[in-house]
């Protein structure tokens, strides 16, 4: 079932995707090489407490963590680790800031220090892919428009899209229907109606799409060890477009 959210609570959300776009910023200007994905977590816990926020990912299923940090090969989940990272990685970070019970989820994917031309690439062919994803979310298209827009970009440019983790509703829940696959055919699934608040947030492979999880029973990595990205926001469906929540350009 899709929960339809009034103008009023998508106002909400907005309220928890600054305070979560904000923390982007901010870790934007602390990631470099010497800094741990453990660090981090730290900060956006304090950040979020100094903003009456709450990180709604830290016991979620168990998941122990504030953010998912996910270096390299790894996907998506990853823990936070103390170990220091180095120049040349690139570590998503993703978090979901619970505001008065509001929600907004938003990952990014940052280059540290210096970063290869091919990791350059991953990350901006992923990022496009995102926006051009949210281009198409807008009333009357289907999801299926949104997960064709993405997939047909990222293979034109030789990378590919991971299968097993999907964009989802959002509200005062994290993951409410419908599914947002990031692969897929244009005119199928749910049409999209004003009001609906969704996550689009396309994993990115180099190599091969397929993935593994490690032991800790979460962090999802790449089976031929290549590189991952990942960007994501939360945006809500209206009759002016869709409204991304999470932006980090406009607040
Ligand atoms: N933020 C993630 C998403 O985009 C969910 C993280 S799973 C958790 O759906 F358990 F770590 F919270
Ligand atoms: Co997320």
């Amino acid at each position: 079932m899709i929960i339809i959210k009034t103008k009023q609570e998508i106002e909400m959300m907005k309220r928890a995707g600054i305070i979560l776009a904000n923390v982007h910023k901010e870790i934007a200007k602390i990631i470099k090489p010497g800094i741990s994905t453990y660090e981090i977590d730290q900060f956006v816990e304090e950040y979020l407490k100094k903003h009456n926020a709450t990180p709604e990912q830290k016991g979620y299923h168990g998941y122990p963590y504030a953010t998912c940090a996910s270096v390299n090969d790894e996907i998506c989940h990853g823990f936070p680790r103390k170990e220091p990272l180095k120049d040349g990685d690139i570590v998503t970070i993703d978090m979901v800031v619970n505001l008065d019970g509001w929600l907004a989820d938003s990952a990014w994917s940052y280059g540290v220090g210096n970063i290869s031309d091919e990791a350059k690439k991953l990350l901006d062919v992923t990022k496009k892919a995102l926006y051009l994803g949210i281009e198409k979310a807008v009333i009357g298209n289907r999801i299926g428009d949104i997960s064709y827009a993405v997939q047909s970009y990222v293979e034109s440019q030789g990378l590919s899209v991971v299968r097993d983790f999907v964009g989802h509703g959002i509200g005062k829940n994290m993951h409410e229907d419908p599914q947002v696959p990031h692969f897929g055919r244009p005119g199928r699934g749910p049409r999209l109606t004003e009001g609906m608040v969704l996550t689009i947030e396309p994993m990115v492979n180099i190599g091969k799409f397929e993935c593994t999880v490690d032991d800790n029973q979460w962090t999802a990595r790449t089976i031929d060890g290549k590189l991952s990205a990942q960007y994501e926001h939360t945006l809500a469906i209206t009759k002016d477009g869709p409204i991304i929540l999470t932006d980090q350009e406009n607040i």
